[in-house]
C-alpha cells in the first residue's frame, strides 16, 4: 500500500475489499465487471480500488468478506515501536475523515440513536509491538477525529474504524458491510464442513458460466454453492435450467432445500456421488467441494475414491464441460483427473478452516 497518491477526494473515491486470501483475483475480476471499479492494489487478502463515486452496489459484492472506505495504508511498518506512532500520526492527520464519514452516511444505513463507533485491529506476524499496542495507538489517532459525544460501543456502531496490519503491510478504512456480505441471510442450516459463500461465489466465476448452462452439484452439504450460483444467476434475467444439488446425507439435502427456498429452481438428490441417476453428457458444469482427507470415513481410500467420483463427473459432463473443484489434497485429484484425461485449466490455493486448500479447473476434452 502507497501512502501517497491513494487519496479520497470527492470525486474519486478510493475503497479495499477484505477476501480469503488466495481469492483477491477473482475478487478482481468482479469488483472490475460489476462495479467498473480501477484496481490500485492487491495484496494477500486485500483489494484497493477506485470508484467514481460513492456507489451502494459496494455491497452487492459476493467474492470479497468485507468492504471499506480507504482511510490510509503502507507497505512500510518497520515492525519496531516507531510504527505505533506513526499509526497515531497517520491515523489522526492523513485522511480526510469528515468526507469518508459523510460518504460512509450515502453508503451505509447508519442504526438510529446517539452515534457511536467501533474500533477494530488485527495484526498477523511477528512485530515488536502487540496488538493492543497498535489499538491504543490507533485509538489515540481517532481521539482527534471523532467527536466527543459519540460513544465507543462493542455492537451496532454508528461507524466501524478498522486497522489491519500484515507483516509490513497495514490498511485502515471504515468499514461498509456489514456480517450479511460474509454469512449471507439465505444461510439458515448450517454444517461444519460447509463453505465460505465468498469462497462459493468465487467458485462459481471460475466456471464461466453462461443462462443455458446446467449446472451440478453432487456433493451439496448445505448447498452454499448453489445457492452462490443462484445469486449469481439472477443478473441474466432470462430462464434458466434448474440446477441439481445431491447428497449422501438425507439431512444435508434437507438443509440445502431450506437455504435455497425462494432461490431459483433446483432439483435435489439423495444419492451416491460415485454413481449418478444422471445422462451421460447432459450437464454444462460441475461446481462441487468434495470431502477432505480428514471429512472421509475411515476405511475409504481417498485416490479410489476420487478416481471414482472424477470418472463419474467425466461421465455426466458434455465434451467441453468444466469443473470447478475445492479439494486440499490437490495432487490425489490430479492424478484422478488426468487418468479420465480432463485438461487442466487452473489452480488456486486458499484455506478452508485454517487448512490449505486448492480450487481447481478441469476441461473434459
Ligand atoms: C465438504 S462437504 C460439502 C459442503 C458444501 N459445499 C456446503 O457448503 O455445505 C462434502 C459433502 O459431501 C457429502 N458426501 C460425502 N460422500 C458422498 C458421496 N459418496 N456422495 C454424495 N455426497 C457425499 C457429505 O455428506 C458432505 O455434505
Amino acid at each position: 500500500m502507497v501512502k501517497s497518491g491513494m487519496k479520497n477526494h470527492e470525486k474519486s473515491l478510493v475503497f479495499y475489499a477484505q477476501v480469503i486470501p488466495g481469492a483477491e483475483d477473482i475478487a478482481v475480476g468482479e469488483i472490475e465487471q460489476v462495479l467498473g471499479g480501477e484496481i490500485r492494489k492487491i495484496a494477500k487478502g486485500v483489494v484497493v480500488f477506485r470508484l467514481d463515486g460513492p456507489d451502494p452496489d459496494v455491497l452487492e459484492l459476493k467474492t470479497t468478506e468485507d468492504v471499506f472506505l480507504y482511510a490510509w495504508g503502507t507497505d512500510a511498518l518497520s515492525f519496531r515501536a516507531k510504527d505505533l506512532e506513526d499509526i497515531q500520526k497517520w491515523t489522526s492527520q492523513q485522511p480526510d475523515w469528515k468526507h469518508l464519514l459523510a460518504v460512509h452516511q450515502q453508503i451505509r444505513e447508519i442504526p438510529k440513536g446517539r452515534p457511536s463507533f467501533h474500533v477494530v485491529t488485527q495484526m498477523d506476524g511477528k512485530h515488536g509491538y502487540f496488538r493492543k499496542d497498535a489499538q491504543k495507538y490507533f485509538l489515540r489517532g481517532l481521539e482527534k477525529v471523532i467527536p466527543s459525544t459519540w460513544r465507543q460501543v462493542e455492537e451496532n456502531a454508528s461507524a466501524e474504524f478498522w486497522l489491519t496490519i500484515d507483516g509490513a503491510t497495514a490498511i485502515c478504512g471504515l468499514r461498509l458491510s456489514d456480517r450479511r456480505m460474509r454469512h449471507r441471510e439465505y444461510k439458515r442450516a448450517h454444517r461444519p464442513a460447509s463453505l465460505r459463500p465468498s469462497l462459493a461465489a468465487g467458485m462459481v466465476r471460475l466456471a464461466e458460466l453462461k443462462p443455458y448452462h446446467r449446472v451440478l452439484d453432487p456433493m451439496c452439504g448445505v448447498g452454499t454453492l448453489l445457492a452462490e450460483y443462484q445469486n449469481y444467476a439472477e443478473q441474466w434475467r432470462v430462464p434458466r435450467p434448474p440446477a441439481i444439488g445431491g447428497d449422501l446425507e438425507m439431512n444435508a439435502v434437507r438443509d440445502a432445500q431450506a437455504n435455497l427456498r425462494g432461490l431459483g429452481a433446483n432439483h435435489w438428490f439423495n444419492w451416491d456421488a460415485t454413481h449418478l441417476p444422471l445422462n451421460g453428457e447432459s450437464i454444462h458444469r460441475v461446481i462441487c467441494n468434495p470431502p477432505f482427507g480428514k471429512q472421509i470415513s475411515p476405511g475409504v481410500n481417498l485416490p479410489l475414491f476420487y478416481s471414482a467420483l472424477v470418472a463419474e463427473f467425466y461421465r455426466v459432463l458434455l465434451p467441453q464441460g468444466k469443473m470447478v473443484l475445492l479439494v486440499s489434497d490437490h495432487e490425489t485429484l490430479r492424478g484422478a483427473c488426468e487418468k479420465e484425461h480432463f485438461h487442466f485449466e487452473k489452480k488456486i490455493k486458499t484455506k478452508v478452516l485454517g487448512q490449505t486448500a486448492f480450487i481447481s479447473v478441469w476441461k473434459k476434452r
